[in-house]
């Protein structure tokens, strides 16, 4: 996974983005004994599962930013046309000067690496984060 990344990659990115996968996410669970008291497996959307293994190195929903910005709401904060491209090649918008990206590369100072994603796993990505942000927002009006 090291190897097929660029060098030219922050660091820090990268360590996040091995530890995240090489653990699970599950670092910080260190009191976890044995495997019969491991949770359930849930059954993934294609979409969740891709979100989960490629982009939550990096990216939260509702909980604040981590190395990139909280996505809650993106689907409906960004223009269809512009997140699409985005998700595909947010290296050539950057180096293409949109004026969105610098503004968030300014922001955030390490750049979006391009996943090499396929338009169809954009598309799951996309219902997957339209989805949980629905979800998230029933959550907080059924806690209110
Ligand atoms: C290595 C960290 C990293 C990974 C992995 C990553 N992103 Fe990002 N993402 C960023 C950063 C940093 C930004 C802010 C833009 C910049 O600085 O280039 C960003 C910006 C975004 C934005 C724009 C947010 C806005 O407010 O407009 C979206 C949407 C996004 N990422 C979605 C994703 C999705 C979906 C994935 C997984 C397929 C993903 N990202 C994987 C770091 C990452």
């Amino acid at each position: 996974m090291w190897i097929k990344r660029s060098p030219f990659e922050n660091p820090k990115g990268l360590a996040n983005l091995i530890g995240y996968r090489m653990f699970d996410g599950m670092v910080h669970q260190k009191n976890t004994k044995s495997f019969e008291n491991a949770p359930e497996v849930p059954n993934f959307s294609r979409g969740h599962y891709l979100y989960r293994t490629r982009c939550a190195a990096c990216h939260t929903m509702g909980q604040g930013d981590r190395l990139g910005p909280d996505l809650l709401n993106v689907v409906d904060r960004r223009d269809r046309v512009w997140l699409i491209r985005w998700l595909k090649a947010p290296d050539q918008m950057l180096a293409e000067k949109d004026p969105i990206a610098l503004e968030l590369f300014v922001r955030y100072k390490i750049p979006m690496p391009n996943l090499q994603l396929s338009d169809i796993d954009v598309g799951h990505l996309i219902d997957y984060m339209a989805s949980e942000s629905r979800n998230i927002a029933e959550q907080h009006s059924v806690a209110e």
